[in-house]
């Protein structure tokens, strides 16, 4: 059985899906802050099989020794978090509250129990301002924001257990894989589920999604004078349904004879770069829907390009993304068009 914590989220949500679908039993813990008992409820529906959900918080510890206790878990996919950057510059302590935590608590009940296969939800923000693309997993790591930093700050926790593992025990029994997304978009094809954020929306697919459906006026489009293709931000869009798969093969990799060597970083990204008009005009293109934009200044703490090497996932998970920009641009719609309010 696979614990996911934060599985009612997006891209836990998606990844519940390819998780029945591979026939894995799952086990989800969310403490639906940001999400919809819904979610599940369709992943239910669109799979035909059916999962065990707990409400609760993953800081809660004796929760989380109780469902190690009652539950035969052998790996555990970690995307219970908060995610907002601008959010987190304004309430750094909320994040590394919830994010550090929460991690601590999961891995000390991992420990106790001793089951060590981990798969935690990283990001390219731990990239920092990228000064080489594309991005190779043992490039620099900076932040340049508390939720990149909370990231940063987790993944270096992990790095240290596999040696005390083997201090204590004489041998490493930890297998941690760090998935690196890079930008999550699109929905599952069902149109069910997908992206459903609570407040105004800070990314672009679902900017671009709400404004097509009416709730938003226009798109701000934050700067054209970057040094890119046609001046706007370039960024590796993956669609959740690849990245959902990405988990599967990385929790079969841990549950494989082969494994994994204690702590391995890998990115999940497409490897191309598509920037802000190309999404704009590829969504509008293929959905015929027009997607009234404006340019305006740049968002402070943008990069101007971001995308990944995505070798190692290939080598080593046997994974790598199957669905294009024309996908990701019609999957988005098709959720947002068939609930134009989300979950509500
Ligand atoms: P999401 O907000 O949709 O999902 C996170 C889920 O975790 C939510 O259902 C929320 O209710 C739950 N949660 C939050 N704190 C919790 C806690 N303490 N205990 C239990 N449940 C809790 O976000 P998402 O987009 O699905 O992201 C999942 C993970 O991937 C996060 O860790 C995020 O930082 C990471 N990530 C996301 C992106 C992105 O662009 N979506 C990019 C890189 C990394
Ligand atoms: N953009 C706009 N208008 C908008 C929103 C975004 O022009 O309304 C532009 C941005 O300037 C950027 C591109 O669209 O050039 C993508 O922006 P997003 O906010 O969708 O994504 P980011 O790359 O800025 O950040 C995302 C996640 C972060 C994560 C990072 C790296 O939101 O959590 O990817 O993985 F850290």
């Amino acid at each position: 059985m696979i614990l996911v914590t934060g599985g009612a989220g997006y891209i836990g949500s998606h990844t519940c899906i390819e998780l029945l679908n591979n026939n894995f039993d799952v086990l989800v813990v969310d403490s639906l802050d940001n999400s919809s008992p819904e979610a599940l409820k369709r992943v239910e529906e669109i799979t035909g099989k059916s999962l065990t959900f707990i409400e609760g918080d993953v800081r809660d510890a004796t929760l989380m020794a109780s469902l190690f206790k009652d539950y035969p878990i052998n790996a555990v996919i970690h995307f219970a978090g908060l995610k907002a950057v601008g959010e987190s510059v304004a309430e750094p302590l909320m994040y590394y509250n919830n994010n550090l935590i929460s991690t601590l608590i999961l891995c000390e009940a991992m420990k106790n129990a001793s089951i060590k296969n981990l798969v935690f939800s990283s990001s390219a923000t731990v990239y920092g301002d990228p000064q080489t693309l594309p991005l190779t997993e043992d490039m620099p790591l900076s932040a340049t924001n508390p939720y990149g930093r909370s990231k940063l700050i987790i993944e270096e926790m992990l790095r240290d257990l596999p040696a005390a593992d083997a201090l204590a025990n004489g041998d490493n029994n930890w297998q941690v894989a760090l998935l690196r997304y890079f930008n999550p978009v699109g929905a599952h094809p069902s149109g069910k589920i997908g992206e459903d954020p609570s407040d105004i929306p800070n990314n672009l697919m679902p900017f671009i999604t709400q404004t097509a459906v009416g709730r938003r006026k226009q798109l701000a489009v934050f700067g054209d004078d970057y040094d890119t293709i046609d001046g706007t931000g370039v960024r590796d869009y993956i669609h959740v349904v690849d990245l959902a798969k990405g988990h599967v093969k990385a929790v079969e990799k841990l549950l494989s004879a082969e494994g994994i060597d204690g702590v391995q970083a890998y990115n999940l990204g497409t490897g191309n770069g598509v920037s802000v008009l190309q999404m704009v005009n590829s969504f509008a293109k293929e959905n015929s829907i027009e997607v009234p934009y404006q340019i305006v200044e740049r968002r402070p703490g943008d990069v101007a390009a971001c995308y990944a090497d995505v070798t190692r996932a290939q080598k080593e998970l046997n994974w790598q993304a199957e669905l294009g920009l024309k996908e990701m641009v019609q999957d988005s719609w098709n959720w947002q068009s068939q609930n134009p309010r989300g979950y509500r």
